[in-house]
């Protein structure tokens, strides 16, 4: 935990890069600190000082034990504006890590990743740790995006479509010159899987109708709903399971979720936010 659980530590930016026009990756680091380490999909409270403080996933690589915490943030409103807006040497407030993770040591052998828009943050850490525990037989990263331009974390792309472990699918809705890949839903990549669904765990994160989508895709091959797990978004501000701001359901999701299995989260993707 950084700090206290409620109180956030002030970390200073230490490198920023520009993922896209809108979204920026940011190395954060505490003074005096060693992060305590992380569960991939669990994520963080972050302050933007004298505007406010949101949840962001953990980006960074689970086995990189520093100093350091990364995150991936898209400006979409005034905290995420400010946080993708910071320079190097500002000051942040940070604290967690919170809530459930991907959970890779009870995954089967076949790890499908779907990821979304700024989803592929909440997964990037997932990845990571597959690659680097050589435990899985396969792992196939399913990445969608709205335009070529829009994609994430364009130096691991590179090396996963390289790379012998990872299947790397890419989609996007609007192609844009020199784009040779698929054009359309990443259901229409999962739908060409050939899979073993008895050997085979689903992470979902990005906009709820394609986790959705996605979902019944896999269920329709014959993945249970039990091995596929999908994080959940919800406001939050506690961040601890006390102030109850991110109920939905009966699940409070900064401390049963964000990450929860398609069992408990079918009924609940139908519920729009307040
Ligand atoms: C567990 C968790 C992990 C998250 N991880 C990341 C991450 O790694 N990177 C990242 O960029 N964002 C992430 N988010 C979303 C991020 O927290 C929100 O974008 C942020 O709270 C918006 O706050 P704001 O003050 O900037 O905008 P607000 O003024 O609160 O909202 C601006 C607009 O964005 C919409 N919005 C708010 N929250 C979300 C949301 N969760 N998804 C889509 N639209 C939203 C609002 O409806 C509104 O239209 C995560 C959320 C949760 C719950
Ligand atoms: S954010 Fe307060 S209970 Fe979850």
């Amino acid at each position: 935990m950084f700090g206290d659980q409620l109180v956030p530590t002030p970390c200073k930016v230490v490198a920023r890069r520009d993922e896209n026009s809108d979204t920026s990756t940011l190395t954060l680091a505490a003074p005096s600190q060693w992060f305590p380490g992380f569960r991939p999909g669990q994520f963080m409270m972050v302050y933007a000082r004298g505007v406010g403080e949101i949840p962001l996933s953990i980006s960074g690589d689970p086995t990189h034990a520093d100093h350091t915490v990364v995150h991936t943030v898209r400006a979409v409103g005034a905290v995420s504006r400010a946080l993708h807006e910071a320079s190097i040497g500002d000051i942040v407030g940070v604290r967690g890590p919170f809530g459930t993770g991907w959970d890779l040591d009870s995954a089967k052998d076949d790890l499908i990743v779907v990821a979304g828009g700024v989803g592929l943050a909440a997964v990037r850490s997932a990845v990571l740790e597959a690659q680097a525990c050589g435990r899985f037989r396969r792992v196939v990263l399913s990445v969608g995006a709205r335009r070529p331009s829009d994609l994430l974390y364009r130096p691991d792309l590179d090396t996963w479509s390289r790379g012998d472990l990872v299947d790397l699918e890419l989609s996007v809705d609007v192609a844009e010159p020199d784009w040779q890949g698929h054009v359309g839903f990443v259901t229409q990549s999962l739908n060409r899987l050939v899979l073993e669904p008895g050997r085979t765990t689903v992470l979902l994160c990005g906009p709820e109708p394609m986790m959705r989508m996605s979902a019944r895709t896999m269920i329709g091959q014959g993945v249970e709903r039990e091995n596929i797990r999908v994080s959940l978004e919800r406001n939050m501000q506690c961040g601890t399971g006390v102030c109850g701001h991110c109920q939905l359901g009966e699940l409070l999701l900064c401390r049963d979720g964000p990450v929860v299995d398609y069992r408990a989260a079918e009924p609940l993707l139908a519920v729009k936010e307040l």
